[in-house]
């Protein structure tokens, strides 16, 4: 099924729930209405531009529950434009069991993954081949700062407090594993968080799913509560 407004409202309304219940604070947009943003003038073009906010996507998949992604960025640069130096890059995810992203790899993003709240976080590694395939190498991670070697699709298991950096040209999914996390409405949620080189979604990363895309159509089956970091109005 595409992925629907209905389903956008209700992940966020989720997410800012789940982002309580760890007492992680967000900033004070994560909360504004549709009419704040309507209103909103042009001394908030940082959040517009760098595209920070909230993030629903279900890459295409037509499958949201199971390859999707519930992220909010807190902050982003743009390496082309020179009114947002920032080179770096930080991403809250929300991660209901087993939710993920397609297999991708980025051109030049490097990226920690690090396991905040809730369940374990885990991460299938393999690095790809020069060519942009699926290598048979080993290869070395940083998990915690701390060197391991990895075999192919390799999957390494992170608890709240650990972390890995994955390396640009490194094929990577991640996930919060089945039977952890926190208890809400029928579902179990943790909470991660990206730290990365600065992230541009439209041009660095790298699919192997022929329908996978980073921004897709959206159904409108009911009002929209938020909007994402791709809607914002320009400034009134
Ligand atoms: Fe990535």
């Amino acid at each position: 099924m595409p992925l629907t407004r209905s389903t956008i409202n209700k992940s966020l309304r989720t997410a800012i729930k789940v982002a309580e219940h760890f007492h992680f604070a967000l900033p004070p947009y994560a909360h504004w209405s549709l009419d704040q943003w309507n209103k909103a003038g042009a001394e908030h073009d940082e959040v517009r531009d760098c595209m920070l906010g909230w993030d629903v996507t279900d890459f295409g998949s037509g499958d949201f529950e199971n390859i999707g992604r519930v992220l909010f960025t807190l902050r982003n640069g743009r390496s082309n434009d020179p009114r947002y130096p920032k080179a770096y890059a930080e991403k809250l995810l929300i991660d209901p069991e087993n939710q993920r992203a397609p297999a991708h790899f980025h051109r030049s993003k490097r990226e920690d993954i690090i396991c905040r709240h809730g369940g374990n976080i885990l991460v299938q590694l393999t690095k790809a081949t020069p060519e942009g395939g699926w290598s048979d190498e080993k290869f070395p991670i940083q998990v915690n700062a701390c060197t391991r070697i990895l075999g192919p699709r390799e999957v390494v298991r992170l608890t709240p407090g650990e972390s890995l950096t994955i390396p640009p040209g490194t094929i990577h999914q991640f996930w919060a594993e089945e039977g952890t996390g926190w208890e809400f409405e029928g579902g179990r949620y943790s909470l991660s968080s990206e730290i990365s080189s600065v992230c541009d979604d439209w041009n660095d990363n790298v699919f192997f799913e022929e329908w996978a895309i980073r921004f897709p159509q959206i159904v409108e089956d009911e009002p929209r509560e938020f909007y994402l970091c791709q809607e914002y109005p320009t400034a009134g």
